[in-house]
C-alpha cells in the first residue's frame, strides 16, 4: 500500500513558503502485528505551532489529525471507527504505538472534524486561558486579538458567558462581524484602527484580562492600557513565527509589568491533557445550547495542505482551518 505525507524540503526562512514542503510516497507495510492499525486521515488540522516546532530537513510535517482505521489488529479499534491521532502531515498512517491513538469526543451529531477545533485542542486552549490563567470574572474588560480564529472565537466567547465586556482584534471586515455575532461587544481591525484608537472608545477604564494570540507590537502596545494588577494570558505570538529574532535582545518591558504589577502568564494547552475529558463535557454542552458557537474553514484535499498552512499567516482562515481528504 502507498501512502503520501508532506515533510520540510527546505527550512524555513521567514514567513512558510510553498517551496519548503514536499510531498513524497511511502510504502505502508499492510502485514499487522497485534495491536497495529492502520489509518486513512479524514480531517486534518493545520495550526500556527507546526512553523515553530518543524526544523529539520526531511522531518515529517507535524499534526493531529481525525482518521477512519481501515485495518486493525487492536481489540479497541473496529473498522470504520474514527480516532484522533498525532499522525503528522500524511494520509495513511500504520499505527504500532496506540499511545499516538486517541477516541474522539462523543459528538453525536456534530462534524468529527469539530475535534480538531472548538471541541479539541483550540478550543480546549481558550478554555484553559480564560477560566484557569485568566480566571475571568464577571465584569471584567478582556481583550483578544487573532479574534476571530480557531483559539481568539472560542476565548471570547467563554469570556462574554461569564460576564466579562470583550473586545476582539481581527484583521478584516468580515472577521469583525463575525464575532459581533458571537456576542463580542466591540471588534476592531487592527489594520485600520490604532489600539489607542480602538480602547479610548471601548476600554477607557483600561483592560483587566488580555488574551494573546499575537504577541510583538501589538503586546507591546498593550501594555499601556492594562489596568493595574491587569492579567495578561501568553497563549502564542503568531506575529513574531517568521522572523529570525523570535526572542529579541533589546529591553522587555519590565519597567510597565512592574509599575502596573501586572501577572503575565504562558501556557500550553498540553499541560492540562489529564483534565481535558471533564473540560470537553463543558464545551460540548455549551456548543450544543448553541453557546459556543463556531467556523470551520475548510480545505478540500490533502494536496492542499501547505495552502491551508500558509492561510494561518495570511489570515485567510476565520474560525478552526482544518484540511478535508
Ligand atoms: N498555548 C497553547 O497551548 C496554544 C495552543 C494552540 C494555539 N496557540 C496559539 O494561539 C494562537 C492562535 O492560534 P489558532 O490556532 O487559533 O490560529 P488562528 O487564529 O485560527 O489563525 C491564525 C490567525 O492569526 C492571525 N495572524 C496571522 N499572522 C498575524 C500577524 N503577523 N499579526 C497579527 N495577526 C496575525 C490571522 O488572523 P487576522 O486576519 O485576524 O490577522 C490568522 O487568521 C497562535 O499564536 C498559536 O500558536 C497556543
Amino acid at each position: 500500500m502507498k501512502g503520501k505525507k508532506w515533510i520540510l524540503a527546505v527550512k524555513f526562512k521567514g514567513e512558510p513558503a510553498p517551496s519548503n514542503f514536499k510531498l513524497i510516497e511511502e510504502d505502508i507495510d499492510e502485514n499487522l502485528n497485534t495491536g497495529e492499525v492502520i489509518c486513512e486521515a479524514v480531517y486534518l488540522s493545520v495550526d500556527p505551532y507546526m512553523r515553530v516546532i518543524v526544523n529539520d530537513v526531511n522531518e515529517v510535517m507535524k499534526g493531529e489529525q481525525v482518521a477512519r482505521v481501515i485495518k486493525t489488529k487492536h481489540s479497541d479499534f473496529r473498522v470504520g471507527s474514527l480516532v484522533l491521532g498525532q499522525f503528522g502531515w500524511r494520509n495513511l498512517t500504520k499505527v504500532s504505538d496506540p499511545s499516538m491513538i486517541r477516541p474522539i469526543p462523543e459528538l453525536g451529531e456534530l462534524s468529527p472534524s469539530l475535534a480538531l477545533g472548538s471541541l479539541g485542542m483550540t478550543g480546549l486552549t481558550a478554555y484553559y486561558g480564560v477560566l484557569d490563567v485568566l480566571k475571568v470574572k464577571a465584569g471584567e474588560t478582556f481583550v483578544v486579538n487573532a479574534a476571530a480564529g480557531a483559539v481568539g472565537s472560542v476565548a471570547g466567547q467563554i469570556a462574554k458567558l461569564k460576564g466579562c465586556k470583550v473586545i476582539g482584534f481581527a484583521g478584516s471586515k468580515e472577521k469583525c462581524d463575525l464575532i459581533k455575532e458571537y456576542g463580542f461587544d466591540y471588534a476592531f481591525n487592527y489594520k485600520e484602527v490604532t489600539l489607542e484608537q480602538a480602547l479610548s472608545e471601548a476600554a477607557p477604564e483600561g483592560v483587566d484580562c488580555y488574551f494573546d494570540n499575537v504577541g510583538g507590537e501589538f503586546t507591546n502596545n498593550m501594555l499601556s492600557f492594562m489596568k493595574t494588577k491587569g492579567r495578561i494570558a501568553i497563549c502564542g505570538s503568531i506575529s513574531t513565527y517568521g522572523m529570525e529574532d523570535r526572542q529579541p535582545t533589546g529591553s522587555l518591558p519590565y519597567l510597565t509589568i512592574n509599575r502596573k504589577t501586572l501577572t503575565v502568564q504562558a501556557f500550553l494547552v498540553y499541560h492540562y491533557s489529564a483534565e481535558w475529558p471533564d473540560a470537553l463535557k463543558e464545551m460540548i454542552q455549551w456548543v450544543k445550547e448553541g453557546k459556543i458557537k463556531y467556523r470551520e474553514t475548510i480545505t478540500d484535499g490533502f494536496d492542499k495542505m501547505v495552502d491551508a498552512f500558509i492561510g494561518l499567516f495570511k489570515g485567510t482562515n476565520m474560525g478552526k482551518a482544518v484540511v478535508k481528504c
